[in-house]
Parts: C-alpha cells; sequence; structure tokens
C-alpha cells in the first residue's frame, strides 16, 4: 500500500529557525503529515537555512536587499514560492510587512506566529512590552494572515506565567517553548484537513473557534 500524498508546505524564515525545528523534529517522530518543499529565507547565511539543509530541505535565499519596492520583492517571492506548489505558507520568523498583493495570494493558506496573547501587542518587542503593563501572563498565537499586521483569525493561544524575576530574555524563552508546541499542533490540524479559514474567521473540526483562538494555559515556570 502506498502512503497518502502529505501536503506540501513552504516555510518563510528570516533568523534562527528554532519554529523551523520544531516542525522538523516532529515531522521527523512521525507526528506531523507534512512534506516541506522548501524553505525560504529573505536573509542569507541564517542558522535556519542550515537546519533545512541538516535535515535535507531544499532552500532559497531571496534577499530584499536586491529590491528598491516592497512590491517587486514581494511579487518575485510569490513567484519563488509558488514553484514548489506549496498547500500552505509558514511563516516562522519571518521579519518582513507583506504587501496586499502577497496576502491576499495566499489568503487562507498562509499561517504565522506572534509572540504575544493577540489582539495584545501587535509588532514588536512584545515581551518587554508586556512587562512594562505588569501583565501577570504573557503569551504566543498562530493565526491566519490577512492584510491586517499580527491582524488575522486567531487559531490557537498558548499563555504562560510572568514571573516576579522576569526579563525580556527569560520570557521570550519561556514563550518560546510553547512556540514549539503550538506551531506543529496548528500545522498539523491544517495538513489534515482540520482547520479552515472561513469568512474571516477560524473554523476547527466544523467548530468555529473563539476570536482569540483555541487555548492553552502552561504554567511551567
Ligand atoms: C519567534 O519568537 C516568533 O514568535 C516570532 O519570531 C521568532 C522566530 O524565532 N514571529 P525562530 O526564528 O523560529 O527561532
Amino acid at each position: 500500500m502506498t502512503s497518502p500524498e502529505k501536503m506540501r508546505v513552504v516555510v518563510l524564515i528570516s533568523g534562527s529557525g528554532s519554529n523551523l525545528q520544531a516542525l522538523i523534529d516532529a515531522m521527523q517522530a512521525g507526528d506531523l503529515p507534512i512534506e516541506l518543499a522548501a524553505v525560504i529565507s529573505n536573509r542569507p547565511g541564517v542558522l535556519g537555512l542550515e537546519r533545512a539543509s541538516k535535515a535535507n530541505i531544499p532552500t532559497a535565499v531571496l534577499d530584499h536587499k536586491g529590491f528598491t519596492e516592497r512590491e517587486s520583492f514581494d511579487h518575485a517571492l510569490i513567484q519563488k514560492i509558488d514553484s514548489y506548489q506549496p498547500a500552505l505558507v509558514v511563516l516562522a520568523g519571518f521579519m518582513r510587512i507583506l504587501t496586499p498583493e502577497f496576502t491576499q495570494h495566499y489568503l487562507g493558506r498562509m499561517l504565522n506566529i506572534h509572540p504575544s496573547l493577540l489582539p495584545k501587542y501587535q509588532g514588536l518587542h512584545t515581551h518587554q512590552r508586556a512587562l512594562d503593563a505588569g501583565e501577570s501572563r504573557h503569551g504566543v498565537t498562530v493565526h491566519f494572515v490577512t492584510a491586517e499586521l499580527d491582524g488575522g483569525p486567531s487559531v490557537i493561544q498558548a499563555s504562560v506565567p510572568i514571573l516576579a524575576n522576569d526579563d525580556a530574555s527569560s520570557l521570550a524563552k519561556r514563550v518560546q517553548r510553547q512556540e514549539h508546541v503550538i506551531y506543529p499542533l496548528a500545522v498539523k490540524w491544517f495538513a489534515l484537513g482540520e482547520l479552515q479559514m472561513r469568512n474571516g474567521k477560524s473554523v476547527l473540526k466544523g467548530e468555529l473557534l473563539p476570536e482569540s483562538g483555541y487555548q492553552l494555559h502552561s504554567e511551567e515556570p
């Protein structure tokens, strides 16, 4: 018997690729039924590209510095991504603001991970901002990507406690451990056909998810 064809996924990165690694690990453990068709970085020489090569995943670099217009970079990126014919695009630390052409092209088939409990703390420096605001909890969200920056419908959130002696780096580490749990899970749901975006909302196993997505709470220090 031949195994059913696995969903083709392209991952976009700009840096260390620890979320990419979590996907590779889940795949190699037999717990994520996808084929990583390619890893594409907008920065040459980053650790995430090495992680991909080690796992025998095709890599490509499309350096944004070679483009004067955001539109022309995104246009070239669409062509590069589509040459691998993915059913899903996964943004994993891809540090670019996306054009409407790009987000529209992959609407309902592109996920992002953002290190905050959205809709709180869109944008950068989320850990420091949560600390400065005196929050008792912080976390991470996987969401579908729409034209609104960090604004598409949430799929899953994991929250962690903020401890008295935390700084941005200790808090980021605690949040990242949860990133590596929820991103493979969200991608798995999508690959199994259990997760869709419908009318601008996330639907899991036929049920509309709450605004903030499926909720996980970790008490791990
Ligand atoms: C993660 O913290 C993610 O939430 C944010 O960028 C970071 C990427 O880290 N979007 P890595 O490259 O996956 O290690």
